[in-house]
């Protein structure tokens, strides 16, 4: 794969469930030593054991909220002193509240803007110290979303934060490319995870209930025009991971047959340049 991946570190949040454990199988089936990390510990535990067990890689687990900047930082401390250092983060965490524009409160704002673009921000700041103390390849991996491609209703909060991620990490590409660590945005379509139970255990009490009305998710998947091509297990989802993450790949889509939805908003795009160099 044109790097020695046996023995670089893997540091994964969100790594409980779904894709995160899908990723850090992916890395531990490369021989990879991995950090899992999730505000829930029994999950983040159980994938670390069950890697240990099945690859014979080192492997670490810890709580972390990702919402708590202190969290993280006392994690990458962890992390630095169990596994000796990371070479690969996945900044995977992201919650999800549904609702239309003139329903979302400023508690459901706050929370998803706090988890999803905070939470990635902090993520890296606290990791990038120990990416730097390493050589050799390193990439920083940022889970947005498809739907920065291919939006839908009924999704403001979570598209607007997942939006904010695609930004952050053009940037983080810009200003961390002298330095030879890569930063790859990846946009999954449909998995069928847990996130809609996770997201609604992780939501903090003084952010009060999550709510998810009977016809939300029915009337977002059809104003997105998916259906089940969309979906696919999270395991198939990574299956090109490693490889464009050691090609250094800026983006990673990873399934769902949205390709004419985005050429559509690419030729929308298009046009208006068209109509301001006729204007
Ligand atoms: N499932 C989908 O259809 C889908 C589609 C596109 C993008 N995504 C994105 O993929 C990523 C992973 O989601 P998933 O589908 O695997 O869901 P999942 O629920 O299986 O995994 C998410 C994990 O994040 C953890 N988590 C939640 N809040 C946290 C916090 N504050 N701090 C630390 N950990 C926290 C949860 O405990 C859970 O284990 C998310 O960023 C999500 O937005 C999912």
């Amino acid at each position: 794969m044109g790097a020695d991946l046996a023995g670089r570190i893997a540091v994964v949040t969100g790594a409980g469930s779904g894709l995160g454990a899908a990723m850090c199988g992916r890395f531990a089936a490369a021989g990879m030593a991995v950090g899992a990390l999730d505000i829930d510990d029994a999950r983040a535990k159980e994938t670390a054991a069950t890697l240990a067990g099945s690859c014979g890689v080192p492997t670490m687990s810890r709580r972390v909220d990702v919402g708590d900047p202190g969290s993280l930082e006392r994690a990458a401390a962890a992390v630095e002193a169990t596994l000796g250092g990371c070479d690969v983060l996945c900044a995977n965490v992201g919650v999800q509240q549904f609702g239309a524009i003139d329903r979302l409160t400023d508690d459901d704002w706050t929370w998803v803007m706090n988890v999803n673009v905070l939470g990635t921000v902090r993520t890296v700041a606290a990791f990038l110290p120990l990416l730097r103390r390493r050589s050799g390849w390193r990439a920083v991996v940022l889970t947005a979303s498809s739907g920065v491609f291919i939006p839908g209703v009924r999704l403001g909060a979570y598209q607007t934060s997942k939006f904010a991620v695609w930004g952050f990490g053009e940037t983080l590409r810009q200003e961390l490319a002298a330095e030879g660590i890569g930063v790859t945005v990846l946009f999954p379509a449909g998995m069928p995870t847990r996130h809609l139970e996770s997201s609604a255990r992780a939501r903090p009490a003084e952010k009060g209930e999550w709510v998810l009305l009977p016809d939300d998710i029915d009337v977002m998947m059809s104003s997105r025009k998916m259906g089940d091509e969309h979906v696919a297990t999270p395991e198939h989802a990574v299956r090109n991971l490693l490889t464009d993450l050691v090609a250094d790949e800026p983006y990673v889509i990873t399934h769902g047959a949205y390709r004419a939805a985005y050429h559509e908003r690419l030729a929308a795009i298009e046009a208006a340049f068209d109509r301001m160099e006729h204007a």
